[in-house]
């Protein structure tokens, strides 16, 4: 069996998706390792979800750094010493240097709670049912400049229920979301998916 994609997730809070990735890439047959969580937030969830499966974590609090390149440096040197091939943010609550993105351009994937490119940005969920549309998603892509956009990897459709709250509609989202990340990774560790000249090609 070839050796595992090293990935690394990107965190700064609850770390749901990051608990689905963990599990997902528990199979042996699943073709990408979790071996870092970066985080900015010393007291994000998310860290105990790591820890508690032995994977090394990294806090790198955002507020010790002037710039946002100095704090991206200190990111990239993270997933460099621990020699990680893809990158998954996964609820990182902080916008890159462009620097960043194109050093990690075809191997950096976020995850959003929408089908993009339909409500970018936050509060997410609120200007889904302000907009009154009936269906949402979720939707893995690769990562540009420019926040939420990016060639896509993996879209999943969810109702949107006429009963809907934030919260119930949020729940039903990320269980799909929590579904679709792993496929999305699966796809890019094990070469299914690339990024060219700015476009997603599949194989
Ligand atoms: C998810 O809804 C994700 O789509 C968004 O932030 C949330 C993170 O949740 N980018 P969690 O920390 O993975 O539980």
């Amino acid at each position: 069996m070839n050796a595992k994609v090293r990935t690394a997730v990107l965190i700064s809070g609850r770390g749901s998706n990051l608990a689905a990735l963990i599990e997902a890439a528990r199979d042996p047959a699943y073709p990408a390792s979790i071996v870092l969580v970066v985080c900015n937030v010393e007291s994000a969830p998310g860290l105990a979800v790591a820890r508690d499966s032995g994977i090394p974590t990294r806090v790198i609090p955002h507020t010790e750094f002037d710039s946002r390149e100095g704090f991206d440096d200190q990111i990239d040197l993270a997933l460099r010493v621990a020699e990680v091939a893809i990158v998954c943010e996964a609820g990182f609550m902080r916008i890159h240097s462009d620097a960043f993105v194109r050093r990690w351009e075809g191997r950096l994937i976020n995850i959003h709670p929408s089908l993009l490119p339909a409500f970018k940005g936050i509060r997410v969920h609120q200007q889904v049912l302000d907009a009154g549309v009936r269906v949402t998603g979720c939707t893995v892509h690769f990562m540009v400049s420019e926040v939420d956009s990016g060639p896509i990897i993996a879209q999943a459709a969810v109702p949107v229920l006429p009963t809907d709250t934030k919260a119930t509609l949020s729940a039903r989202v990320l269980e799909a979301e929590h579904r679709l990340y792993p496929e999305a990774l699966h796809l890019l560790a094990d070469g299914k998916v690339r990024l060219e000249a700015g476009k997603a090609v599949f194989a």
